[in-house]
């Protein structure tokens, strides 16, 4: 191979030549453009050629040094600039997740006893939690100047004495009753509240579920048997039940339960409840002598911290999510 064919043959390969990275970049610039490159050996043959092939050869070599220059220089930038823009985001990579909720275990606790009164009949009523006083005191048995209101004393409103935020649900049995005639069997969940001093066990809002019956030869036998399976299909057949005597306005007979966990030997009180007072019933336009029905009211979060072993009423509303998440299976 004569010097001129060598020189095409380098700029093809000159032309050919890869230089997608750093090292391919740096064995091109050796081979080209180095002190000891191929051009030099290339330029050493001219000595070989005559007159005019000399001529030839010398303007072989510069175009094939130039064409390595430009080629090695447009690399170089290219390969900079890779090194300077930023990696793409990789499109593989799983998405941040988007932080889920869980429900409260109120709400939960809530939906559990709720369920279990549906199971038997029960349908859901609401009534408003902003109540007058004849619906929230008088209409339960409890004239202005009873001793009973001082147990459950709430939030009037400035505007307005007469509304309050109501103490108990018990308000709904009066809601229902003056607008619908027995049969009557109605549970009623919500919120309450009290002027109460906030400690662990007691909160200035709470949430009650209530309970109404109303029929012909309703019997206090009725209310123990509808007590004893909430009792056994919330806690579990394990916990023992008792009701005793107590006193409630709007109930004759009044009666307190009381569940005891298996191993304890400390009965806590769950619950309210009697037989309709007549005179709640004649309030309500219902015949007393006709009718008879029961009413029983109880707490969600006391149960619920029974259920879980929560010790501080006040946990459940500071909506701290590493508190609330620990109940989103339930
Ligand atoms: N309302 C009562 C309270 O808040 C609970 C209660 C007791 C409700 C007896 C009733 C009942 O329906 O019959 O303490």
């Amino acid at each position: 191979m004569d010097a001129l064919d060598r020189a095409r043959a380098l700029l093809s390969e000159v032309e050919q030549a890869k230089l997608a990275s750093a090292a391919e970049a740096e064995a091109f610039r050796l081979r080209f453009l180095g002190s000891k490159n191929e051009l030099k050996e290339l330029m050493a043959l001219i000595k070989t050629l005559s007159g005019e092939d000399k001529k030839k050869l010398g303007q072989w070599v510069n175009t094939i040094k130039q064409q390595a220059e430009e080629k090695y220089r447009q690399a170089m930038q290219q390969l900079r600039a890779l090194e300077e823009t930023p990696l793409p985001a990789d499109l593989t990579r799983p998405g941040w997740p988007h932080a889920l909720g869980s429900r409260h275990p109120v709400s939960v606790v809530r939906e559990q006893m709720t369920d279990i009164f549906l199971r038997l009949g029960f349908a859901i009523a609401t009534g408003p939690e902003i109540e007058d006083d004849w619906h929230n005191f008088t209409a339960l048995n409890m004239p202005e100047d009873h001793p009973a209101r001082d147990m459950t004393d709430t939030f009037y409103l400035r505007r307005n004495p007469d509304l309050m935020l109501r103490s108990q649900t018990s308000n709904v049995q009066i809601r229902i009753m003056q607008r619908q005639k027995p049969p009557i069997r109605i549970i009623a969940p919500g919120r309450v509240y009290r002027n109460e001093t906030i400690t662990y066990k007691s909160h200035v809002f709470f949430h009650q579920i209530e309970g109404l019956y109303v029929d012909e030869q309703v019997s206090f036998a009725d209310l123990k048997q509808t007590i004893l399976y909430f009792v056994r299909e919330f806690f579990g057949a394990d916990y023992a039940c008792r009701i005793r005597p107590s006193y409630f306005p709007f109930t004759e007979i009044s009666a307190e339960v009381d569940i005891r966990r298996p191993g304890s030997d400390q009965w806590l009180e769950i619950m309210g409840c009697g037989m309709v007072h007549p005179e709640v019933l004649r309030n309500c336009s219902i015949d007393p002598d006709r009718y008879s029905g029961f009413a029983f009211g109880m707490g969600i979060e006391r149960p619920a911290m029974l259920k879980y072993g929560i010790s501080d009423i006040r946990l459940l509303y500071e909506n701290d999510v590493r508190f609330l998440r620990q109940f989103a299976s339930a």
